[in-house]
């Protein structure tokens, strides 16, 4: 049995509460339900009571003894991050791409060269299980350290039934055996693959008949997710493959209008896809059509700023009325990093978003976007105890002194894992 832990003294306690039944929207975005001078107490793995200090010390006095005590006094206190779009398993790294990008070439250019998304199948084909297990959970360790809790993790640099299943698997055992939860998503429509690029439609088909059918029967992912893109998937490529996965209780989740316009928020709306990702240039019509679906946007400011393309802008979704949530989008082609704070950061700078509303799309509105609300995203009585404690006295110093990493503390289900 692990100790009871109380948290005390939290100049700022931002507990998001209120928002786990639908994505908060709008004005909501920067309500945080804030309490100062604040107090939790976390008991076998979930939160039992959150108030104010004066509050804790009234029902818990008698028990304070049995208490790992945690004082946070001039510190804030936030709901454990959440990162709803990473590829976290992959093998290998492509800092050659990065260079030949600063020189001048395309990310698509050195895609349909072989490199890109071809470069990291190819690696993560030839790596065993236990080689793809080892450099993600690297990887995992890191995101832990910057204050996340959960993450989503994509297959998609298999493309193969045997290679897909491998990295899921992976993914699998990671959750089980690290402190950081995962929840994954099936992308065997990540790119068309090599020995197909002549005829795309049978990869399609194979992906629709063999891979999503096997995938749903082994229960290795909960999503279902595709790359529609100029010269990667049609929207109607996209929507046979995400009606495909849904007939199998797989969630559509597309990566849409990242390069190009491409009618990608408008398929998301038109199919009830759980979120739409990226969605640099969605247009005006696809995102009316996303808030009026109630299409989550996933934002990942991290991939635009690192393939040095204008962002997504986060602001005229929000004040269009679409449910924003933020993620690192991990990957070692357009956004390399593990880093959400960093994220949150680039969301105030890069897409005119508040302080209060990053914090929002990194905790509650992340939980919906990966189906967890009712169990992670705010601290509230009853929920999962994942708790992320940070080394500045409110949210606004946390966006304000950017590029740092201020995690002090975490705790995952009740237990301080970072310390
Ligand atoms: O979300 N855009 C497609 N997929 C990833 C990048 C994958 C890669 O370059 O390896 C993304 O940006
Ligand atoms: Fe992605």
């Amino acid at each position: 049995m692990t100790r009871p832990v109380w948290i005390r003294h939290a100049s700022q306690l931002a507990t998001l509460a209120g928002g786990s039944l639908s994505p908060v929207t709008g004005e909501g975005m920067n309500e945080l339900s804030i309490i100062e001078d604040g107090s939790v107490w976390l008991e076998n793995g979930r939160i039992e009571r959150v108030g104010a200090d004066s509050e804790l010390e009234e029902v818990y006095r008698d028990r304070a003894g049995e208490a790992e005590i945690i004082d946070a006094s001039g510190r804030l206190v936030t709901p454990g991050l959440i990162d709803p779009h990473t590829h976290l398993v992959h093998a290998g790294t492509r800092q050659n791409e990065f260079n030949m990008r600063l020189n001048g070439a395309t990310y698509m250019e050195i895609m349909n060269n072989g490199g890109g998304i071809h470069a990291t199948t190819a690696a993560t084909r030839n790596a065993s299980h236990e080689q793809l297990f080892d450099q993600s959970k690297k990887r995992l360790d890191l995101f832990l350290l910057h204050g996340v809790t959960t993450v989503e993790a994509k297959s998609g640099y298999g493309l193969t039934l045997e290679d897909e299943i491998k990295q899921l698997e992976v993914a699998k055992r990671l959750d089980a055996e690290h402190p950081v939860d995962l929840v994954s998503t099936f992308m065997g429509a990540h790119a068309v693959p090599r020995e197909y690029k002549e005829h795309p439609d049978a990869f399609v088909d194979l992906v629709i008949s063999e891979m999503i059918p096997e995938v749903a029967r082994r229960k290795l992912a909960e999503f279902n997710d595709v790359f529609c893109e100029r010269g990667v998937f049609t929207p109607e490529q996209s929507r046979r493959i995400l009606e495909a996965g849904a007939l199998h209780g797989l969630l559509p989740k597309i990566h849409a209008d990242e390069i190009e316009p491409y009618e990608g928020a408008e398929l998301a709306a038109a199919i009830g896809a759980v979120s739409a990702d990226h969605l640099l240039r969605a247009s005006d019509r696809g995102i009316q059509r996303m808030a009026e679906a109630g299409v989550i946007a996933v934002l990942l400011p991290g991939t635009a700023f690192f393939l040095m393309a204008e962002s997504a802008n986060g602001r005229k979704m929000i004040d269009a009325g679409v449910p924003v949530a933020i993620s690192t989008d991990c990957n070692p082609g357009s956004s390399p990093t593990v880093s959400m704070p960093l994220i949150m950061n680039l969301g105030c700078l890069k897409m005119g978003m508040t302080p209060a509303e990053v914090l929002t799309a990194a905790t509650i509105n992340a939980a919906h976007a990966i189906r967890r609300a009712h169990e992670i995203g705010s601290i509230e009585a009853g929920k999962r105890a994942d708790v992320t404690i940070f080394d500045v006295p409110d949210f606004m110093t946390l966006q304000y002194r950017y590029g740092v990493n201020h995690v002090h503390t975490v705790i995952k289900n009740g237990k301080v894992v970072v310390a």
